[in-house]
């Protein structure tokens, strides 16, 4: 095999690699073969964001610098990026970053295990936007846990950061041209492999569709948080293995629909969603925390099959279509068919999810509601996904769809029986909360009973008649400041 070696930027170095096996994880790479032990280890799953670093990648020219976890960011998936770590804010014999003297300032650590990851994510905050909101710094902060210092001195920290600040003349801004022209040198594809384990990065989507005949049993990799956790959490194997986190980016919005590569992330979604669909805002920024969303696919959160994913209950009450391809040969499908059951999708050997397409739902009342122990970070114990059209007062469509409520995102036929050509009305609904009992047998488990399950199903549709008669239903969030 010809070896096309993985390619990045590590803070000033570049690094060429001819050896990667698919389960190294970034994390690993910086504390324990190049001992930048500022990034931390605390969870090893996502959750707490002691590891998190910048990932800088092109994007059509333009360089962008996003939070991530390097716990279950693999090696591989570093390619053609540059990776920015806690030592590259403030080298040997400089002063402190703006945004860590903001953190001294405001006694903004105690222990310091979370620091190098807060200071991380704000740093991101702090490069893209100049004057935040407190719901904007907590939202930044979602994925970062602090077990001592407590939030309200590090969001001052934020604030006073950003009074500070300085981006014209920071690092990553005075380098940008110059790290931007190396990276765009990066030969878009890689294959390597280390103890027969191998790592594919196919450099196109048409590469990737071959090199998924040619290895039908490889594992696919996105944005890997899910695959990671599969490593870090139950040591599985997972080679070889097919890196496409940088493939299926496309994006289109046209009058009638909105057609997204299978690869857009949860964050490169949310600007789409916040103009076509600003209802379902609160929704996308209730996945995971930021890090998680700046890696997280809408293609891996259909293809995991989970019957908890967020986005298949929303995009099938949408009536999303997805496009599946093998080799050269590609069928369309609705959402709601390629989940079969429980742990089994519509998807043959060789195939993949190439991108998704959403009906706009102009004139229709949309809404999505996740609920679960935690409101940011945490898995979804029920969320639904709903639409609903009326003509002169009666209800001609209604599509309610639902997670955690089955061995597979399924919509609720009785709920929807009980709506259809009906008066839009508080009685309707509330015999629409009643029907939605036969819908569904949940399960019990440690995340909910099957009988809390049932009660939260029925509120979620009296919670969206409540809210479309116009009181306001919303989770407790911190007042602005
Ligand atoms: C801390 C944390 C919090 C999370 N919070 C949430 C949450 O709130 N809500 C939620 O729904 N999820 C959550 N998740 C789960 C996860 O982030 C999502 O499911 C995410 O969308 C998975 O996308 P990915 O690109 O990371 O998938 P990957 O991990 O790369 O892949 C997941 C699966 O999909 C397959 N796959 C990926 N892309 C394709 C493709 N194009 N074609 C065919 N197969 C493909 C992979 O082979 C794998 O089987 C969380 C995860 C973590 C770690
Ligand atoms: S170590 Fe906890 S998020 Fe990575
Ligand atoms: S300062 Fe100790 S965990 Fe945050």
């Amino acid at each position: 095999m010809t070896s096309h070696p993985i390619r990045f930027l590590l803070n000033d170095t570049e690094i060429t690699l001819t050896e990667v096996a698919p389960d190294e994880t970034l994390l690993d790479f910086l504390r324990l073969s190049r001992r930048l032990t500022g990034t931390k280890e605390g969870c090893a799953e996502g959750d707490c964001g002691a590891c998190t670093v910048l990932a800088g990648r092109l994007r059509n020219g333009a360089l962008r610098y996003e939070p991530v976890n390097a716990c279950i960011r693999f090696l591989a998936a570093c390619h053609g990026c540059h990776i920015v770590t806690i030592e590259h804010l403030s080298p040997k014999g400089a002063g402190l970053h703006p945004v860590q003297q903001a953190m001294v300032d405001h006694h903004a650590s105690q222990c310091g295990f979370c620091t190098p990851g807060f200071v991380m994510a704000l740093y991101g905050l702090w490069m893209e936007n100049g004057d935040p909101s407190v719901v904007e710094i907590e939202t930044a902060l979602q994925g970062n846990l602090c077990r001592c210092t407590g939030y309200e001195p590090i969001v001052k920290a934020a604030r006073a950061a950003a009074a500070a600040g300085g981006q014209a003349m920071d690092a990553l801004a005075r380098e940008r041209d110059g790290v931007a022209a190396r990276l765009a040198a990066i030969p878009a594809g890689a294959e390597v492999s280390k103890d027969g384990k191998r790592t594919i990065l196919p450099a196109s989507e048409d590469a990737l569709a071959q090199a998924l005949l040619d290895n039908p049993g490889a594992t696919l990799i996105a944005g890997a948080t899910d695959v990671g956790l599969w490593v870090t959490k139950f040591l599985r194997p997972i080679a070889p293995a097919i890196f496409i986190g940088h493939l299926m980016k496309g994006v289109s919005v046209s009058d009638d629909e909105i057609r997204l590569g299978a690869g857009v992330t949860y964050s490169e979604l949310l600007p789409i969603i916040a103009e076509t669909m600003p209802e379902l805002t609160d929704y996308l920024t209730r996945i995971g925390g930021w890090q998680v969303r700046n890696a997280g696919t809408i293609g891996g959160n259909i293809a995991n099959g989970s019957p908890i994913g967020e986005m298949p209950p929303l995009l099938i009450a949408l009536n999303a279509r997805i496009v599946l391809r093998r080799g050269n040969s590609r069928r369309e499908i609705p959402l709601e068919g390629f989940f079969i059951e429980y742990g089994k999708q519509d998807r043959q050997p060789g195939e993949f999810l190439e991108s998704i397409v959403v009906p706009r739902p102009d004139g229709a009342r949309i809404a999505g509601y996740k609920v679960s122990k935690r409101a940011y970070s945490d898995i979804t114990a029920v969320a639904m996904g709903i639409l609903i059209r009326e003509e002169r007062g009666l209800i001609t469509e209604a599509r309610l769809a639902f997670g955690g409520m089955a061995g597979t995102p399924k919509r609720a036929v009785k709920a929807e029986a009980a709506l259809r050509g009906r008066p839009f009305a508080r009685d309707t609904f509330e015999a629409a909360a009643h029907a939605v009992a036969g819908d569904f047998q949940p399960l019990s488990d440690w995340r909910a009973s099957a009988e809390y399950r049932q009660a939260v199903a029925a509120n979620l549709i009296r919670r969206f008649w409540l809210e479309q008669d116009g009181e306001e239903v919303r989770l407790s969030r911190t007042v602005e400041a």
